[in-house]
């Protein structure tokens, strides 16, 4: 790089004068030389001229700043603004030890120059040069004095977000300001997920025809949001030629860069021609907060700079002005800390230019900065509040607080909807009122006001159109074999039919706009063809869009965008069922084994419980030994139906005969119910019950050919793909489920739901096992980042919620028959677990029943035996169970006193008696008791 730098120089070197000046280096010198270079003879150069020289005039004499040291600035016309002429220009001034240059104006200059610059050691300070890439490592000496364009292409990138456009349209000037800008407005949008669809670069000094040429292209292409970005000279024509192609019309969205901002400014008021080619635009300025510095250097110095130097006097000032003059203050600023720090200003020539040096050749004239370093350290320190607010540099070398004006023209002026600050994004209040507050970039603390857009409407534009050039959209739709509901061809047209189709018409037809489109078979008629080929075809381009039963699969979604699904459709499994044959012990199933045995447990324990309680009061249980366990045997199993012939006369009994028959009733009606079902439900004919089983069984099992079912059962579920067996239609399914897999059918066929109820729907004798194991939807294919995606999922949600969508289901997909038979597959025997708390009450009755009469016994057994001599001892226990079983003859003879005791008990009573009823009784048994006993 030197190298060639050094023979530019040699071959340059002849036009040189060496006109060096003298200085003082014992102390601090009288003036410094500074160098401006810029095109003096354009609109922002003539204000620039004017802004420096006054402050250059303010600076000398302010004797806070630089004391008796005065700026001695040499102006140099930068004429063209081509690269090598500039290379010559930026020379001639080095050649005047200038140690620091300001300028130059554009970004290209600033990219040659800079080169210079390093190469010379020599601040270049530019305000006006914005490309980005200047700020990098590459050009350690080129100082931005204004805001990087990065800050205004993330400001486009938030105000194509904040408009929820997704692809924009770039214009520009193609050299490295255009260029580089336009670079980082891709950055910026992308981290935005927006994109540039197209780039449109002319060049820089591009004719009207060139300039025609391009935005014709940028009719043609969809979207409808184009940012413009080039020279303030230039940028306006390009405008121009956009309204008189008609560009500026409803629909369109135009965001200039600053160029339009600062043209605005200058040459205010613009013409009404002017003004009627830029209506609608958008435009940002670089934001120079409000204060009382910046308010009397706008209005009375800047009349007064202005008013005699040029001869009408109407020069706005634009930001660039501003900029200008605070330049200069920030250099005098750093100089003034650079030789309070000690340093002096010193040159030397560079040994390699030394040895290229000849004769003819004075490049002796052109030096190297040696303090060049310290300069521009103490540049980035300076920490000052200029007319453009504070003004200090980041750790990385950018203006703090970069902002910008959102600038919308309207009518013969304009309108500031809003601002954009690095701090706080799009804003309705001026960003250093926001500064003190934490950073909110919430999207709803983003706020503009309303913008009146080009075809002076305030409905924002959709942003994009359907490519103006008469091609119609090329829906593929899969030409299927099976399930014509869904979709089919309609015989010898180019029209189709079905449920897919009439959802995308109603859905069409919500748009706001029309879609012109054609359908286009895909597939051979013969087989179902491959959706996920389709699909693919979509991204090869052959089709814009696909339509028809489209399950969304992960794989799919990673080549198209899919819409809202507008049918539910996981996968099921399908079995055949068949009636289960009558079988000859089928009366025994209802109950478990375990249930059997309680129950015939529990049968035996009441019978014995019963007769405990009874036999000593009733006939029915006393006689020999054997007829009493028959008695006790007949009489509890006769309960079961409610039949038993036998008197209960004790309470207790009759207590626990009544809990027991309760428990009879519910178990029996329980039998009946159960049994009844067993004999009349269906079953499966095979041993798939679900996904579980389908993993697990080694039965082939079938799937609709072309479907995404087969990838999914081999890649997901991990099954053999030995085991699958493709079938075409539904047909051919119904046979195979229908053989078995035991004569070369099917156990079970696995499918959408969608396509299953429709099968299930007009066939008997299958059902669906277990629960649906994906959940997908289907949904209509469209490119990557298609807006059309975005709009159809709309209409389709409002579909489904007006209840088109379910109109449109039962028009095609109405289920006839069979849906509901097949559902109960099996009956569970009813188990102990159903009945357990029955039989606890039972046994708890049973229980209590025989410790009352224990406890009764007891009683009576003491009061009668105190008295008795055999009581006692051993034989005590003996004499107790004697005592239980008593003779039937006892028992006679007790009734029969008891009744007589009976009678004169309500005589006694009727004398007033004092003794009670219970008492009297209890008294009275023992008394025949123990009179029987002896
Ligand atoms: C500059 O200072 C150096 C020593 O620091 C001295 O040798 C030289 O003569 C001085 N030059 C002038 C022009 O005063
Ligand atoms: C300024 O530019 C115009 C053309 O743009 C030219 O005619 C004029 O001579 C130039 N003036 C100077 C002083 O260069
Ligand atoms: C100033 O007036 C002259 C004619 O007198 C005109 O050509 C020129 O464009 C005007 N300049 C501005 C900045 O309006
Ligand atoms: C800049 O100067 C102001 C006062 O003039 C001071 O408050 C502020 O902290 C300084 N900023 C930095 C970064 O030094
Ligand atoms: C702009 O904002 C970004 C992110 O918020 C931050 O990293 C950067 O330092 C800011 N730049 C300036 C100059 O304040
Ligand atoms: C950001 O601004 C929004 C709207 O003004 C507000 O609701 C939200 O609380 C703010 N968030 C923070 C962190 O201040």
């Amino acid at each position: 790089m030197i190298s060639v730098w050094v023979l530019v120089l040699t071959v340059l070197a002849n036009g040189f004068s060496s006109t060096g000046i003298g200085m003082d280096n014992s102390t601090i010198p009288d003036f410094v030389n500074i160098g401006v270079l810029y095109s003096f003879n354009t609109s922002v150069g003539r204000i620039v001229k004017i802004a420096v020289e006054a402050a250059v005039e303010d600076v000398n004499s302010d004797p806070s700043i630089l004391g008796k040291t005065k700026l001695k600035v040499s102006l140099q016309e930068d004429s063209k603004y081509r690269g090598f002429l500039s290379i010559a220009e930026a020379l001639q001034l080095m050649a005047t030890h200038t140690v620091a240059i300001i300028g130059p104006q554009t970004s290209t200059t600033a990219h040659v120059i800079s080169h210079i610059a390093n190469e010379l050691q020599v601040p270049l300070l530019s305000f006006s040069a914005t490309d980005p890439t200047l700020s990098s490592l590459q050009f350690p000496f080129f100082i931005r004095t204004a805001f990087s364009d990065i800050y205004q292409m993330t400001a486009i990138a938030d105000l194509v977000n904040y408009y929820e456009w997704r692809e924009v349209i770039a214009v520009y000037g193609d050299d490295d300001h255009g260029r580089n800008g336009i670079g980082a407005l891709g950055d910026k949008l992308a981290e935005r997920r927006c994109k540039i669809s197209f780039k449109a670069p002319m060049s820089p000094e591009a004719t009207r025809e060139e300039i025609t040429d391009v935005l014709v292209q940028v009719a043609l292409a969809e979207s409808r949001v184009i940012v413009i970005h080039t020279s303030t000279a230039w940028g306006p024509k390009v405008l121009a030629v956009a309204k008189s192609l008609g560009m500026m019309e409803n629909g369109y969205v135009w965001i200039a860069t600053n160029f339009l901002s600062t043209r605005l400014d200058i040459d205010s008021p613009l013409s009404s021609d002017v003004m009627d080619e830029i209506q609608g635009v958008i435009t940002l300025r670089m934001y120079i907060p409000d204060s009382k510095h910046k308010r009397e250097f706008a209005s009375s110095r800047w009349k007064g700079l202005t008013s005699g130097k040029t001869a009408n006097g109407s020069l706005g000032l634009s930001t660039y002005g501003i900029f200008a003059y605070d330049t200069v203050y920030l250099l005098a600023r750093a100089l003034d800390t650079f030789f309070k720090q000690g340093n002096q200003i010193t040159f030397s020539s560079d040994s390699k230019l030394s040895q290229l040096r000849g004769d003819n050749m004075h490049l002796d004239a052109v030096k190297i900065f040696n303090e060049g370093k310290l300069l521009l350290k103490s540049i980035y320190a300076v920490n000052m509040t200029g007319v453009s607010g504070p003004f200090m540099y980041t750790s990385d070398g950018n203006l703090v607080n970069p902002a910008y004006e959102i600038i919308n023209v309207i009518g013969t002026g304009t309108r500031r909807i809003g601002y954009w600050s690095n701090y706080s994004g799009l804003s309705l209040v001026p960003p250093e009122t926001l500064y003190s507050k934490p950073p909110n970039r919430s999207s709803a603390g983003q706020k503009l006001l309303t913008v009146i857009w080009p075809g002076e409407t305030a409905k924002k534009p959709r942003g994009w159109v359907f490519p103006n050039n008469g091609r119609v959209l090329k829906i593929g739709v899969p030409k299927r074999v099976s399930y014509p509901d869904f979709v089919s061809q309609v015989q010898g047209t180019d029209m189709f039919k079905g449920f897919c189709i009439d959802v995308f018409l109603s859905a069409v037809n919500l748009l706001p706009y029309a879609v012109p489109y054609k359908f286009i078979p895909y597939g051979d008629g013969h087989s179902n063809p491959s959706n996920t080929e389709l699909v693919r075809l979509i991204t090869a381009g052959v089709f814009d869009a696909a339509v028809g039963d489209i399950t969304i699969t992960t794989e799919r979604s990673k080549m198209v965008d899919f819409t809202q699904p507008f049918i539910e459709s996981g996968l099921v499994v399908v079995a055949a069922v068949k009636k289960t044959e009558s079988n000859a012990w089928a009366f025994f199933t209802p109950f478990t084994p375990m249930m059997w045995t309680v129950t015939a447990i529990f049968c035996i324990i009441v019978g014995a419980v019963v007769w405990i309680l009874e036999h000593r009061l009733n006939k029915d249980f006393r006689g020999p030994p054997r007829k009493q366990i028959i008695t006790t045997l007949w009489f509890s199993l006769s309960t079961m139906f409610f039949a038993h012939r036998e008197n209960t006369v004790s309470t207790l009994g009759r207590f626990v005969l009544l809990i027991w028959l309760f428990v009879v009733l519910i178990i029996n009606s329980s039998y009946t119910a159960s049994l009844t079902s067993i004999l009349t439900v269906q079953q499966l004919s095979s041993p798939i019950k679900g996904i579980g089983s389908l993993i697990n069984s080694k039965e082939p099992i079938g799937y609709l050919q072309g479907s995404f079912t087969r990838n999914y059962l081999i890649g997901e579920i991990g099954i053999d793909e030995s085991r699958l067996v493709p079938l075409k239609t539904p047909e051919e399914s119904t046979k195979a489920l229908e053989k078995g897999p035991r004569k070369g059918g099917i156990a079970a066929y696995v499918d959408e739901r969608a396509y299953i109820e429709l099968f299930l729907s007009s066939r008997c004798g299958f059902t669906v096992v277990g629960q649906e194991f994906t959940r997908n939807g289907w949904g209509f294919a469209f490119p990557r980042d298609s807006p059309l995606a975005v709009d159809m999922s709309t209409a389709i949600l409002e579909l489904a919620e007006n209840g088109d969508l379910q109109r449109i289901h039962d028009k095609w997909l109405l289920s006839i028959a069979c849906l509901s038979q097949g559902a109960k597959l099996e009956v569970d025997r009813l188990n102990l677990r159903s009945f357990w708390g029955l039989y606890l009450v039972c046994g708890l009755a049973c229980l209590l029943a025989l410790l009352v009469y224990l406890i009764q016994t007891l009683r009576q057994y003491n009061k009668h035996c105190p008295t008795e001599p055999e009581c006692s001892g051993s034989s005590h226990f003996r004499t107790f169970l004697s005592f239980v079983d008593e003779k039937e003859d006892i028992a006679k003879s007790r009734s029969k006193r008891r009744q007589m005791e009976m009678i004169s008990y309500r005589s006694t009573s009727e004398v007033g008696s004092s003794i009670s009823n219970a008492e009297y009784y209890q008294s009275s048994m023992n008394r025949i008791d123990c009179t029987n006993e002896v």
